[in-house]
């Protein structure tokens, strides 16, 4: 962008889900990036999908943030401006069956970040946080005052890691983070090539709904239909993931301005419930979405929702895609890529879903 200064950005877990489509965000700013992963929850294939996007070769080095000596070494071996941390595990049921796991990776893996960040000098950090820290609200909208505490060993790490920061910000003046509270990203890049790919069976509710127009499972659970909502089940804020990459590069803007720094909720600052939710994917990909209702899952709580006003008074960012749109991508995504990055880019016409849609 003509009159705007572009920085060496280090993009640890830049692999994943959000990662790989803030690099594409930061690409087009003109942004060179350098991924850091380990590929724990990825897949290499990303690389080359990303390189079709952008339209040049993707850096990346493939290492794992808990061995200070490989995080050292990379910081020798790049001038970085700026970083910003993705890289964590964030499988909520997980987390309570292996809690040391998560505070290993996600902590340790951030302590030595932070070390080698503050080491070589390099003062900026966009840091990946979640509405999980405000954990069961008290009211909704959420803004950033609302009360933090967290319901399992995830969202722990999350709020220790924001603290941390915190205390560097406070013990050197000049080190300078954006501490992102992202609330439910869903969607993919509008080219199909990239989105999101969970291992085994999905956590999250959209990528189940993919999978279930995909014919790769038969039918969704909805986690409750008794909560104290419109219609009883569980609502949330979804936002598309490419507007939230946008929000990083702004994000990343205001700290090479020095403006400060930031703590911010991510959303659109509507509450969309799960029916809500399956019946918008129905409309966007022409398939029906089979559901049962079932028991509450485990430190659900009803309702989660932003108010993202101060996103907007501080960034000037606003969300700019809506429901049909987070939907729409999201299967178009699912439709070219059926078994996600395990096979070749497929046509959305001559998948194996094209039937699926008359069928439905
Ligand atoms: P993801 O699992 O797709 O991406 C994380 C990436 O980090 C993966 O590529 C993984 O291989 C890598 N990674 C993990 N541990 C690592 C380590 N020790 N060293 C190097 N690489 C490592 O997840 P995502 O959905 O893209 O989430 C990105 C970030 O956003 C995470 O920090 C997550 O906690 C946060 N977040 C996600 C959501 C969501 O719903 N997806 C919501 C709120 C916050
Ligand atoms: N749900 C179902 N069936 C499913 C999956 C989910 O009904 O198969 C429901 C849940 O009960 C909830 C809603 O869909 O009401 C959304 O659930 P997700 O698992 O998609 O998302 P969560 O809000 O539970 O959590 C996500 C991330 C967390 C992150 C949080 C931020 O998984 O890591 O958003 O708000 F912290």
């Amino acid at each position: 962008m003509a009159g705007q200064t572009t920085k060496c950005v280090l993009v640890c877990g830049g692999a994943g889900y959000i990662g790989s489509h803030t690099c594409t965000a930061l690409a087009e700013r003109g942004h060179r990036i350098v991924i850091a992963d380990n590929f724990a929850n990825s897949s290499p294939r990303v690389l080359l999908r990303l390189q079709r996007i952008v339209g040049a070769p993707v850096e990346c080095e493939r290492l794992d943030l808990r061995s200070k000596s490989a995080v050292t070494r990379l910081f020798k071996r790049h001038r970085f401006d700026a970083v910003i941390h993705f890289a964590a595990l964030k499988a909520v049921g997980e987390s309570f069956e292996r809690p040391l796991a998560y505070f290993d990776n996600n902590i340790s893996g951030t302590i030595n970040l932070l070390g080698s960040m503050h080491d070589a000098g390099v003062m900026r950090l966009v840091f990946s946080s979640s509405a999980t820290v405000y954990g069961d609200p008290e009211s909704v909208p959420i803004n950033e005052q609302a009360r933090l505490g967290v319901t399992n060993p995830y969202g722990r790490t999350k709020l220790v890691m924001e603290q941390l920061i915190e205390d560097l910000c406070h013990a050197d003046g000049c080190f300078r983070a954006a501490n992102l509270r992202y609330f439910n990203p869903v969607g993919a890049h509008p080219s199909g090539l990239i989105g999101e790919d969970p291992a085994g069976i999905p956590n999250n509710v959209m990528p189940y709904i993919c999978q279930v127009a995909a014919g790769r499972r038969g039918k969704l659970s909805i986690f409750g239909d008794d909560y104290p909502t419109p219609d009883g089940t569980g609502v949330r804020d979804y936002i598309h993931v490419m507007d939230l990459a946008r929000a990083h590069v702004v994000a990343l803007d205001y700290l090479v301005r020095g403006d400060g720094n930031l703590t911010v909720n991510l959303g659109t600052g509507r509450g969309i419930s799960v029916l809500e939710l399956v019946h918008a994917f129905e409309r966007a990909s022409g398939c029906s979405i089979p559901y049962e209702i079932v028991a509450r899952r485990r430190g659900d709580v009803a309702e989660v929702y932003a108010d993202p006003s101060l996103a907007r008074r501080l960034l000037g960012w606003r969300t700019r895609l809506d429901l049909h749109a987070m939907c729409r991508d999201a299967w178009r995504w699912q439709s070219m890529n059926p078994d996600g990055y395990q096979r070749p880019t497929a046509k959305t016409k001559s998948s194996p879903l094209a039937s699926r849609k008359t069928m439905t």
